[in-house]
């Protein structure tokens, strides 16, 4: 194992015409990790994935990737990374099979070789079946395995999947995730981008939050989530008309500033430590007010991408399948 980052991206700037996609971004991301750039449409992701698997080159800054410099050695880069486009680059005429072997070709693996790396994935991701059928006929779900699988065929060290999930159904994005995760425990680096949070909450190790073509927020789910605010004890009371002396038996605790009333029978208190839920049932219990509900709440990463850029992200899902 290197030490080199998977990436390492310096003040990077590309612009179309006055456009500017990215803005001088800074990021790294370490080996063997999935990174997760978040963000709303039109924020850069597709063009920061683009510049990092040197299908473009940026106007100025620095990027380099797993030691290799996307304007210096394109080559070097290439050799290292597997891409998986926003828009799921499947040859339609072509079976699932053909698809694949053509990728082996592109990355010089030998007629053979490319046959048996094509089964090989193709078996991995559930579509042995339907390998030789046209891809044309694949659903929306299907292709985009397809359009994995086919950056697996070269065996390389970093992935990037660009939307990996948009557009697909649940069922289909659960398969993906499984499919990621695999990935990512057998220590492919991965660089996804999505615009969803349960996405990067659930799959990446470090989330990069983007948005006007800078990196504005940086960290794991939790130190994100804590940037926002901090997690609150909600407790819901059998009786609603005990919500005062409930209240007051909370206020007693050193809570972080005091209870506050959501709804008759139901308070939240400022999770001040983690002890906090045990003397909270303790006070109520003194006073005899029957507990039905105690959660503790951390604000979900869609607050914080909120908080962060001011969007909301939910309501501009695509289907692009659909088109
Ligand atoms: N080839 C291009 N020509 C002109 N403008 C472009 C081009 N590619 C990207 N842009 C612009 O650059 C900005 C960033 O686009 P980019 O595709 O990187 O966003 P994105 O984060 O991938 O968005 P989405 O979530 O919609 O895929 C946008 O304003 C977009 O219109
Ligand atoms: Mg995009």
């Amino acid at each position: 194992m290197t030490s080199v980052p998977a990436i390492q991206v310096e003040g990077l700037r590309k612009s179309f015409g006055k456009v500017v996609a990215l803005d001088g971004l800074d990021l790294v991301g370490a080996e063997g990790r999935v990174l997760a750039l978040l963000g709303p449409n039109g924020a850069g992701k597709t063009t920061l994935v683009r510049a990092l698997a040197t299908l473009l080159r940026p106007d100025a800054g620095r990027a380099v990737v797993l030691g290799h410099d996307v304007v210096a050695d394109p080559l070097g880069v290439r050799r290292e990374i597997g891409l998986a486009g926003q828009f799921a680059a499947v040859d339609e005429v072509m079976t699932g099979r053909e698809n694949l072997i053509m990728v082996g070709r592109l990355y010089h693996l030998g007629r053979v070789e490319s046959q048996r790396r094509a089964g090989e994935v193709l078996e991995r991701f559930g579509l042995s079946d339907a390998a030789d059928r046209r891809a044309g006929t694949y659903s929306g779900g299907m292709r985009r395995r397809l359009d994995l699988a086919a950056t697996l065929v070269g065996r390389p060290r970093l992935i990037f999947l660009d939307e990996p999930t948009t557009g697909l159904d649940p069922r289909s994005r659960a398969q993906l995730w499984e499919m990621v995760e695999q990935l990512r425990d057998e220590g492919t680096s991965i660089l996804l981008t999505t615009q969803y949070m349960d996405e990067a909450d659930q799959l990446a190790q470090q989330i990069a939050v983007i948005d006007g073509g800078r990196i504005v927020a940086e960290g794991t789910a939790s130190t994100l989530k804590e940037r926002v605010g901090r997690s609150r004890l909600l407790v819901r009371l059998a009786e609603r008309d005990r919500t005062e002396e409930a209240r007051a038996a909370l206020g007693a605790l050193d809570g972080d500033g005091p209870p506050e009333i959501l709804a008759p029978g139901e308070l939240s208190l400022a999770m001040s430590a983690d002890d906090l839920p045990a003397r909270a049932v303790r006070a109520l219990d003194r006073i005899n007010a029957g507990i039905v509900g105690i959660e503790v709440r951390t604000p979900t990463l869609e607050e914080v991408f909120f908080a962060l850029t001011g969007r909301r992200t939910d309501g501009e899902r695509r289907t692009e399948e659909a088109a």
